[in-house]
């Protein structure tokens, strides 16, 4: 039966873990998938998620979730996004599903786009989350490419973008990360978001937010979500994928949503309906217990305020282990420019370094990084920046 299928390639990002895991030297060290970890280099459960899953034991409920998932805990997303006090949200003008995670809120959105545009496209950042090639190409929706990143500046190619958004055909869909960029860590500034924001209108495009980051740009989740702001106050009807993986620290619980504003609430509550229609034939219904987590913390005010240090807490440390390895590199009197480090901002660092580079990290150093140079700040520790400095600048001197 299955003679002619061949092993697939290895994932370019959950591949570089499994390399780690096989690696039996102690001094290795994971900056490959972005997963926060602390000073000790150990993953975390935040403090309101324990607390949350104390209150759920004493509660315990296996029922099947709606297909759209927990209403509670979508509501209280919905604010994250929208803002707590949304026009929107009041008018009933969203679409919202709980989705598994931000790859399933983007794949269930690449199916819905297939399904009822079926001659759409997307266009894609270059570069972007290698996955979300994935996600639409396995959707069957052809991919377009609009530049993103200036390899030169290390920042944004703002020129080459407001280009390509403008000579993309009137009404094509656009993917958008709403705040701290995977893999770049460059962000639009407000100023551009406008711009940005302003050109897609006028060009009837579609923007799709993926926002699987909030909270790790400013270290703010209302902050992080201003881009998304600014679109709904020029009148955009909009996509989002959220994630609470990161934010709080939910990785295994695939907990996130997939929300969509419509023209209405009539348009709204047919799109939701055919949303749940994509994923009974896929998954049924979501899984319930991240949704209780979520939905216990979000919404008790001593819970959530709890969380909102806790975000700042992984933002904040995130930020000083830029300063320790920019500040590591220099004091080797590394000849490069690694100014870089602390301008980009969220859990990544686009290094600029090459593909050999890299693996001359891992081969010698067993030092692990997805090959395009993206350094999660996350796994950077106060043990291992200086063994990490000196081995990128090893191999980036000459
Ligand atoms: C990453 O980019 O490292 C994360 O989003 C994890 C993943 O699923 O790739």
């Amino acid at each position: 039966w299955w003679r002619s299928v061949e092993p697939a390639p290895k994932d370019p990002i959950l591949g570089v873990t499994e390399a780690f895991l096989a690696d039996p030297s102690p001094d290795k060290v994971n900056v490959g998938v972005g997963a926060y970890r602390d000073d000790n280099g150990k993953p975390v459960v935040l403090e309101c998620v324990r607390e949350a899953e104390r209150r759920i034991a004493g509660n315990l409920n296996m029922e099947y979730l709606p297909m759209g998932g927990s209403v509670k805990k979508v509501e209280e997303t919905l604010k994250l996004a929208y803002g707590e006090n949304s026009e929107h949200i009041k008018d009933k003008r969203i679409a919202a599903v709980q989705a598994l995670s931000g790859t399933g809120a983007c794949r269930l959105f690449a199916d819905f786009q297939k399904r009822f545009r079926p001659e759409s496209q997307i266009y894609i950042p270059v570069p972007t989350w290698a996955n979300h090639h994935n996600i639409w190409r396995d959707a069957h929706v052809p991919q377009k490419t609009f530049r993103y990143y200036h390899p030169e500046t290390k920042g944004l190619d703002f020129a080459g973008l407001v280009d390509d958004i403008k000579n993309a055909p009137n009404g094509s869909f656009f993917l958008l990360h709403a705040c701290a960029h995977n893999p770049t860590g460059v962000d639009p500034s407000e100023e551009q978001w406008k711009e940005i924001s302003k050109l897609i209108k006028e060009k009837g495009h579609f923007p799709f937010f993926d926002m699987a980051y909030q909270g790790f740009a400013s270290g703010d989740p209302e902050r992080d979500a201003k881009a998304i702001r600014i679109f709904l106050e020029d009148g955009h009807l909009i996509g989002i994928a959220q994630s609470y993986a990161k934010n709080m620290g939910l990785y295994g619980q695939r907990v996130g949503c997939l929300s969509m504003l419509c023209e209405d609430e009539k348009q709204a509550v047919a799109v939701k309906s055919q949303l749940q229609m994509l994923a009974r034939p896929m998954y049924s219904n979501p899984p319930v217990h991240g949704a209780l987590i979520v939905s216990t913390i979000l919404g008790d005010q001593e819970l959530k305020t709890l969380w909102l240090k806790e975000v700042k807490g992984m933002a904040d440390r995130i930020i000083g282990m830029r300063t320790a390895l920019r500040e590591n590199l220099e004091k080797l009197g590394s000849p490069l420019s690694w100014e870089h480090i602390t301008n980009q901002i969220g859990m990544f660092c686009y290094s600029g370094m090459t593909p050999e580079q890299v693996d001359r990290l891992t081969n010698e150093f067993h030092i692990y990084m997805t090959r395009n140079g993206r350094i999660s700040m996350a796994g950077v520790t106060t043990g291992n920046v200086g063994y990490l400095a000196n081995a990128i600048h090893e191999v980036t001197k000459s």
